[in-house]
């Protein structure tokens, strides 16, 4: 049934017309349905004049914000005349931006770019230049309940079921960081916690042997409902995949550009993977998408092999060259990192004011709110679009997403987290 709101004549005019043309299978459920017109900074204004604080930076893409004054200047200087594909050419923006991103990555294992068109195209180029380099292997490992994409092996590796029958899933701690206040805890309790992640790929070694290709994981899983890991378990498993020769892939689609509080995730937990596979804030909402990695595994791949129709594109490549420009001219990470602490501190207090939240956790500007049943998470999405706050459709039905951009100033993360409150007071006041 189309999504109607009273009061919003032209949003629902909108969403009429987009039920007529478009499949519903195109959009991922948000009870809201904000018809956005235009952005600036982290307001969203919609067809019917509604100003939405955004605490969702797209879906984790827009990290520098919307129309960000340097971001979209620079866009427009790189951007400016380019061909609109360079398909049977070359634009030199792509090999700038090819050698911009790997010498922001600063990692002796981040050797080359492959571009991509989405994050799980990005995903798929990563797991084929690994069956490229070593075609005698076939067992693809994945942590369950990861989100690596629908598309293709991309979707194989997602979930904790798969149709392909070369690939298994393995554990990632989620009960052990259910909440932000047990994440020290279970960092402190390597020695306890460690076995039960060891075991599990010491026993699929001991029945695949050299038959192991990929490890495939993101830094925290996102879509299943924010868990982010303890340190020592990604360590963990990058140490097991370099001696027992297995290419270990760091989905880093939606973590990169400033998210958890570092440029890239593998700062933030120390690791250095073979591939890392970046997306979503890497254009700033240009569709442009990245497999970064060693040579040895990029390069095993013939001429065309790799290549489709959009991927490396100018205008992808000017905007990867334009935010990269923003973030190392400007403290945008370490501003991110100051609103980390605000962030926390808020949503403790919600998790603390309120019954109906469960638990919180995230770091950086990448937050879960998990709540009572799905119902009560629905509410409230809906009790916080009354109170002029954009949020994602909640995460595995009962998390909410709190991920606004990386430049909100301190003043409006306080009126975003006000407005959550207003908004889960209504709900409970509601269910009462
Ligand atoms: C961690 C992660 N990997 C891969 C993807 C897939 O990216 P895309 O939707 O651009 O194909 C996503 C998208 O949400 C993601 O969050």
């Amino acid at each position: 049934m189309t999504i109607q709101h009273d009061g919003e004549p032209r949003s629902n005019a909108v969403r009429k017309k987009l039920d007529a043309y478009v499949p519903t299978g195109h959009k991922t459920y948000t009870p809201t349905q904000a018809i956005v017109t235009s952005a600036e900074g982290i307001w969203l204004t919609t067809a019917d004049g509604k100003r939405l604080l955004d605490f969702t930076s797209g879906v984790l893409v827009a990290n520098l914000g919307h129309a960000h004054p340097d971001f979209e200047a620079g866009y427009a200087r790189y951007a400016e005349g380019v061909p609109r594909n360079c398909y049977n050419a070359v634009s030199p923006l792509e090999a700038d931006a090819a050698e911009r991103l790997i010498r922001n990555m600063n990692l002796p294992s981040m050797e080359k770019v492959l571009w991509a068109d989405s994050g799980s195209a990005g995903i798929i180029k990563a797991i084929w230049a690994a069956q490229h380099t070593r075609p005698d292997k076939k067992i693809m490992l994945a942590t369950r309940l990861g989100f690596h994409g629908k598309k293709g092996l991309a979707g194989d590796v997602t979930g904790e079921v798969s149709k392909n029958p070369d690939v298994r899933f393995i554990g990632f701690p989620m009960d052990e960081v259910a909440d932000v206040d047990a994440v020290d805890a279970a960092e402190a309790n390597r020695e306890t916690l460690l076995p039960k992640f060891a075991d599990e790929l010491d026993a699929l070694k001991r029945e695949h042997g050299d038959n192991l290709l990929l490890l495939i994981t993101e830094p925290y899983l996102g879509a299943a409902g924010s868990f982010h890991p303890t340190k020592w378990y990604l360590q963990f498993l990058n140490e097991w995949c370099r001696e027992n020769e297995v290419v270990f892939i760091l989905d880093e689609v939606q973590s990169c550009h400033g998210r958890t509080g570092n440029m890239y995730a593998c700062e933030s937990y120390g690791v250095e993977p073979d591939i890392v596979v970046l997306g979503k804030g890497l254009g700033n909402g240009e569709p442009i998408a990245a497999t970064v990695g060693r040579a040895e595994l990029l390069d095993s791949f013939d001429y065309g092999e790799a290549s489709d129709t959009f991927s490396g594109n100018p205008r992808g490549c000017a905007a990867v060259l334009a935010a990269l420009d923003v973030y190392e001219r400007q403290p945008i990470v370490e501003h991110g990192r100051t609103m980390a602490k605000a962030m926390r501190d808020g949503l403790v207090a919600l998790r603390d004011e309120f019954e109906s939240v469960v638990n919180v956790r995230g770091e950086g500007l990448v937050w879960g709110v998990e709540m009572s049943s799905p119902e009560v998470a629905t509410a409230a999405v809906l009790a916080a679009y009354n109170e002029d706050l954009h949020l994602l459709g909640p995460l595995a039905k009962k998390v909410l997403r709190v991920s606004p951009p990386l430049t909100i100033q301190e003043h409006e993360l306080h009126d975003g987290l006000e407005r959550m409150r207003r908004a889960l007071k209504r709900v409970e006041g509601s269910e009462g």
